[in-house]
This record gives structure tokens, C-alpha cells and sequence, in this order.
């Protein structure tokens, strides 16, 4: 367990908390069937701290869960006040999605993005960038092709047509992402808890991290943190998960709904 924990937390700076070892077990299962494993675990610890299968590692170890609009009200502000009024000023946003999972989350905002241009709310242009640890979450992220869940995870002003179709799969009905939205997207590999991958400083307008800090201790959530505030413009948004917070950086941020933060500052400042 202690074995796995510190692979896991020098990989990907994740913090597996004490009596975890249910879950331990569970995902090195899992771990074994992907890769054809049919030894024990000590070994197949060793053989991943001797720096074999350290993606399939990775993937078996990341919790992914997310949805369409997940956390909505944050969707209903990035619509009605951020591309609306911060965005009306500005001919071009550059949004970041940190820890986008499979990327419903990206293709939600992608989604509030192409409805604000057709309706006149937003004239300009905008690039998301949607970054990840798991490259098998990435790989579904970029095919776009999802589950219809059993209820309509989509908000009543979404139509079918626009973004996605939603097509009979061999019996189970899929939600399949369009062209025009997917292009907006660019999924890169990253690690946030690396210091030596960085974003561009001051360059994105919003920031999404949400409900991935909560895997980390506080020290890495700082420095994730601190991270994603270098790369958000002055003014830009950040929007982190319902049950996190900005710790020790509040004072840099104005608080505008749940878990809603601008950053504050002068132009000239970083
Ligand atoms: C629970 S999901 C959150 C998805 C989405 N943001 C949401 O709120 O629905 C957390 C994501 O963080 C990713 N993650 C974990 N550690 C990471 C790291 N060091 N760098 C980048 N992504 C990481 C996981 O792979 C996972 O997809």
C-alpha cells in the first residue's frame, strides 16, 4: 500500500489517503487485466517502480468521474456574465479545462461558447484547451462519443443538432460530439503537479479546475493553484469544484458566485 501510495504521489502528485487499500487492490486488478499481468502484486509494484507500464499506471489510478454541465450554475455563469460581459470586450478567450476527464466538461463550455456566438451574446472567437493525466480519458475526450445518460444531462436551452446528434449505437442510444464543437477543443497530456510543464503565463481569460485538487494534499493543491493563477489574466475567471477552495490565495481573487473567483490585480502585474 505504502509501496503504491508513493509511486502514485511521484507520478502523479495524487494523495492516496490512509485505508485505502480496498481501492488499492481494486485498480492493481484492474492494472493486471490491462496489461496482461498474471503475477502477483509485490512484483507488479516492482515492476512498474523499475519504470515499466507507468501509463497504464497512471490511467488505472486517476478517478474520472464527470458530466455534461455537472455543477450547472457554474455553466449558467461562464454564459450570462463571463462571455456576456468580461468576454464582449475582448475579440478572442483563451478558456483552460484542468482535469477534464473524458471531456464533458470542455465540450459543456465549448457547448455555452457556439450558443453565445448564435444568439449574439459573444461575437468573437474562442479556443479551449483541455488538459488531462490519463491518455485513455484524453483518447475518449477526442473521439466524442458518449453514453446517453438516462436523463437529459444537457440544460432545456441545448438542442440536439447544433453540437451533438444523438444516435442509436447497436441498441444504446450515444451522444455524438460535432465537428464545429470538437474543433474549438485542442486535449493535451499534462501534469499538474509537475513543476517543469507549465502553461503560458497570463494567458488564459477562464480556468476550469474542478474536483481534481481534491485528489492532492494541501501543499500540491497550492501549487497547482499557483500555477493555474500565473496562467489566468488579470480580470479572467477561475471556477473550481463544489467542496474545494483557493486556500492561502483567496486574497488574490474576487469572489463572484460558488466557487466562482476573478483575479484581481492591474495591468502590468502578473
Ligand atoms: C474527477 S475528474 C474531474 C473532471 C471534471 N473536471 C469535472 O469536474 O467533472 C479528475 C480528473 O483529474 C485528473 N488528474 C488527476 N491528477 C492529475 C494530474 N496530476 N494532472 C492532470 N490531471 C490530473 C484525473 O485523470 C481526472 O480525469
Amino acid at each position: 500500500m505504502e509501496r503504491v501510495a508513493d509511486l502514485l504521489s511521484k507520478k502523479t502528485g495524487i494523495h492516496l489517503a490512509e485505508r485505502k487499500l480496498a481501492l488499492v487492490e481494486n485498480r492493481l486488478t484492474r492494472l493486471s487485466g490491462k496489461i496482461g499481468y498474471k503475477g502477483g502484486f509485490e512484483e507488479l509494484v516492482s515492476l512498474i517502480e523499475s519504470g515499466h507500464h507507468e501509463e497504464e499506471f497512471i490511467n488505472a489510478f486517476t478517478t474520472n468521474l464527470t458530466s455534461f454541465f455537472r455543477e450547472s450554475a457554474q455553466f449558467d455563469d461562464f454564459l450570462g456574465r463571463f462571455l456576456k460581459e468580461y468576454g464582449h470586450q475582448k475579440p478572442s478567450l483563451s478558456i483552460l479545462c484542468a482535469g477534464c476527464s473524458s471531456g464533458e466538461e470542455p465540450y459543456s463550455a465549448g457547448i455555452c461558447y457556439l450558443h453565445a456566438k448564435n444568439e449574439g451574446i459573444y461575437n468573437g472567437v474562442a479556443k479551449i484547451t483541455a488538459v488531462d493525466i490519463d491518455s485513455e480519458k484524453l483518447t475518449a475526450a477526442k473521439t466524442g462519443v458518449y453514453q446517453m445518460p438516462h436523463k437529459n444531462p444537457f440544460p432545456l436551452w441545448v438542442k440536439e443538432g447544433g453540437f451533438f446528434e444523438i444516435k442509436d449505437d447497436n441498441g444504446h442510444k450515444k451522444i455524438f460530439i460535432k465537428e464545429n464543437l470538437k474543433k474549438i477543443i485542442s486535449f493535451e497530456k499534462h501534469n499538474l503537479a509537475s513543476h517543469s510543464e507549465q502553461f503560458k503565463n497570463s494567458f488564459y481569460d477562464a480556468v476550469f479546475c474542478r474536483n481534481t485538487l481534491i485528489y492532492f494534499n494541501k501543499e500540491k493543491q497550492l501549487m497547482i493553484l499557483n500555477k493555474l493563477l500565473s496562467a489566468l489574466k488579470i480580470g479572467g475567471t477561475l471556477y473550481l469544484g463544489h467542496s474545494e477552495n483557493p486556500l492561502e490565495l483567496t486574497a488574490k481573487l474576487q469572489k463572484k458566485g460558488h466557487n466562482i473567483y476573478v483575479k484581481k490585480g492591474t495591468e502590468g502585474e502578473a
